[in-house]
C-alpha cells in the first residue's frame, strides 16, 4: 500500500505511539484487503463502547490512547443511560466502569453522543459520496445504501484509528466495484411498516454479505429502509443494499440485473410473526428503537401511548440529541410508565439480561436478542408493542400487520 512521506513517518513512530499503533491497524486492513492508499474521511463512528461487551481489556486499551481525533466522531451506544442509570438497575460497579470508558474516549476529544443513527444529529451532515469509517452496522447500512455515501463496516479499533488520522484504507465500499448489485431480491407482496424488519431479517439470511437489489411494490419511507438494513446487517452481514429506483445509487448509476433472483413472498415475512406461538411465552419486557428512534418514531409512540398506562416494562431507545429536541414525546410517553432510555439500547445494556422474553419491533433486536441478552425475542409492530405494554393485547400472534 503506497504511503506519503508523513504517514510512513507516522508508522515509523515520529508522531508518537498512539498515531503509530492507529496507522499500523490502518495499513494492516489495507493489506489484507488490498487497498492501493489512505483516503480522507469525513467523520467516524466508533463503536466497542459498552462495559458490556469490551470488558477491562478495551477499557484498559482506550485509556492508554493519548492525542485528540482529526475527523469528528461519536460513539455506539453505551451500556446505560449516562445521565440515569439507576433507572435501569444498572449495578454501580458497571456504571463506575460505563463512565471511564466514556472519559477515555472524551480525553481524545470524542463527542460523546452515543447513538446508532449518527446521521440525524445535528452538525454530523452525511451527503452523497463521503467517505466515512463508522462501525455499528445499521449506521454503516443506512449511510452506504440510503445516503449513499461510503463506508465499510469498521470495528471499534480501526474506526477509531481513523478518527485519530482522518483517513481509512480504501477498499471494500470506498470502490466503485464493490457498490454493484451481485442479487436481486423480488418482493411479491406489498409491505406495511413492520414488515421491513421483517424483510431485512429473512433476506440477511439468505444474501449473507453480497449486496442486494430490491424490487418493491411500495416505496418506503426513511424510517423504514432504517428497518430493513439494521434487519439485514445482523441476520445477514449486508453493509449496502439498494432498492430499484428509491435510494440513490440506484437512481442515479445504471446498474445491470444480477443473474441471480431470490424471491420473497408473504408466508416467508409470516414467520418472523409467528415468533410470539414459536416462543410460547409471555413477553416480560417490550422494547423499540433498535435502531434508535426516529424523531417520527418517537412522535408515533408518543401518539399510541397517550392517555394509556402501560403494565409491563416499556423501555423507548432514542439519542439524547432527539429525546431534548422533543420533549413533548417523551413527557407523553413517561406519563404512561414507559421509559424513555438514552446512550444506550436493549442488546448492549445489561438491564435486560434479566427477562427470559422480550418483545421487539426489530428485525435486528429480533435477532441479536437471544445471543447478546439470553432471552427469547417475540417480533411486532410497533402497535403490538404498546398493545403489549398496557394489557389490551388483541392476542393477534405478532401484531396487526
Ligand atoms: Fe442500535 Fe443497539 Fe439496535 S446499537 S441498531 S439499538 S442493537
Amino acid at each position: 500500500m503506497y504511503l506519503t512521506k508523513e504517514e510512513e513517518q507516522i508508522l515509523n513512530g515520529e508522531a508518537g505511539e498512539t498515531l503509530r499503533q492507529a496507522i499500523e491497524i490502518l495499513v494492516a486492513l489495507g493489506d489484507i484487503y488490498g487497498a492501493d492508499r489512505l483516503i480522507p474521511i469525513k467523520s467516524a463512528q466508533i463503536a466497542g463502547v459498552s462495559y458490556k461487551t469490551i470488558g477491562d481489556a478495551g477499557l484498559e486499551w482506550i485509556s492508554d490512547l493519548q492525542g485528540k481525533v482529526k475527523v469528528p466522531a461519536i460513539l455506539n451506544p453505551a451500556g446505560m443511560d449516562l445521565e440515569d442509570w439507576e433507572r435501569l438497575r444498572i449495578s454501580p460497579d458497571f456504571a463506575e466502569k460505563q463512565k471511564l470508558i466514556i472519559q477515555a474516549y472524551e480525553k481524545l476529544g470524542i463527542h460523546c453522543e452515543c447513538t446508532c443513527t449518527p446521521y440525524t444529529l445535528e452538525g454530523f451532515d452525511v451527503s452523497y459520496g463521503d467517505h466515512l469509517a463508522w462501525s455499528e452496522s445499521s449506521a454503516v447500512s443506512y449511510a452506504n445504501s440510503v445516503i449513499g455515501a461510503r463506508t465499510n463496516r469498521e470495528g471499534g479499533p480501526s474506526a477509531l484509528s481513523a478518527a485519530l488520522l482522518g483517513k481509512t484504507a480504501n477498499y471494500g465500499f470506498h470502490l466503485d466495484e464493490n457498490r454493484v448489485p451481485e442479487v436481486s431480491i423480488d418482493v411479491g407482496c406489498s409491505l406495511q411498516k413492520s414488515d421491513y424488519g421483517a424483510l431485512g431479517y429473512v433476506a440477511g439470511k439468505l444474501v449473507g454479505s453480497r449486496v442486494p437489489i430490491y424490487h418493491l411494490k411500495d416505496i418506503p419511507e426513511a424510517d423504514e429502509l432504517k428497518a430493513l438494513g439494521a434487519a439485514m446487517a445482523a441476520s445477514g452481514a449486508v453493509a449496502l443494499y439498494h432498492v430499484d429506483g428509491v435510494t440513490p445509487e440506484a437512481r442515479r448509476l445504471d446498474f445491470e440485473e444480477p443473474a441471480e433472483k431470490i424471491t420473497i413472498d408473504r408466508s416467508q415475512l409470516e414467520e418472523v410473526y409467528e415468533s410470539r406461538k414459536k416462543v410460547g411465552k409471555e413477553p416480560e419486557l417490550i422494547t423499540i428503537g433498535c435502531p434508535h428512534c426516529s424523531a417520527a418514531e418517537l412522535k408515533k409512540a408518543a401518539e399510541l401511548l397517550k392517555g394509556k398506562t402501560v403494565s409491563k416494562e416499556f423501555w423507548v431507545f432514542t439519542s439524547r440529541e432527539l429525546a431534548k429536541h422533543y420533549p413533548e414525546y417523551i413527557r407523553i410517553i413517561e406519563k404512561s410508565g414507559a421509559k424513555v432510555v438514552c446512550d444506550t439500547c436493549m442488546v448492549v445494556s445489561p438491564a435486560t439480561n434479566s427477562y427470559s422474553c422480550v418483545m421487539v419491533n426489530s428485525g435486528k433486536a429480533f435477532a441479536y436478542v437471544p445471543g447478546m441478552c439470553g432471552a427469547e425475542a417475540v417480533y411486532g409492530d410497533m402497535e403490538a408493542c404498546v398493545e403489549e405494554a398496557v394489557g389490551r393485547t388483541a392476542k393477534k400472534e405478532g401484531g396487526s400487520h
